[in-house]
């Protein structure tokens, strides 16, 4: 496992759409240990998604310290959305600032694991928060553009 450099925000990287994985090679299962190992190091880091270490492909990870432990998404999609919530979120290619998001309070996903194998989950709380902030990742999308109000909280 290696460390990778986190892309920030002004890279145009970001605002790509990124491409679904056709075949889950052995570079995919390094890239998505990589990944996990940049987000544990980085500080507070509960989820990275492909583009943010500099890789146009439909692949997150998220940790938020739950049960669930570390999940691995590859092609994810959103089949289900209930309600909503807001968090304030922060997101590590976008260091020093936050900013209040309203998202689905509860949402159903479904992907690709490691080993290929479709499994499908449900989600509510931070864990919900998590892969929409991450799915929109892949989407060309930061939680900035979606701040509550057009307000972001910057650190001094
Ligand atoms: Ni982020």
């Amino acid at each position: 496992m290696a460390m990778r450099n986190v892309v920030l925000e002004g890279d145009p990287i970001l605002r790509k759409v990124c491409r679904p994985v056709d075949e889950i090679t052995p570079r995919i299962l390094t890239l998505l240990d990589d990944m996990a190992e940049t987000m544990y190091y980085e500080n507070r880091g509960i989820g990275i998604a492909a583009p943010q270490v500099g890789v146009l492909r439909r692949v997150f990870v998220v940790d938020v310290g739950d049960e669930h432990g570390k999940l691995e998404f590859i092609n994810p999609e959103i089949t289900y959305t209930e309600g909503s919530q807001i968090y304030c979120e922060g997101c590590l290619s976008v260091p020093g600032k936050n900013a209040d998001v309203e998202r689905p309070a509860k949402i159903r996903v479904k992907a690709l694991n490691r080993n290929g194998e479709e499994f499908e989950l449900e989600a509510e709380g931070l864990l919900a928060v998590c892969i929409c902030h991450e799915n929109d990742h892949l989407n060309g999308i930061l939680f900035t553009d979606k701040a509550v109000d057009g307000k972001i909280i910057v650190e001094e």
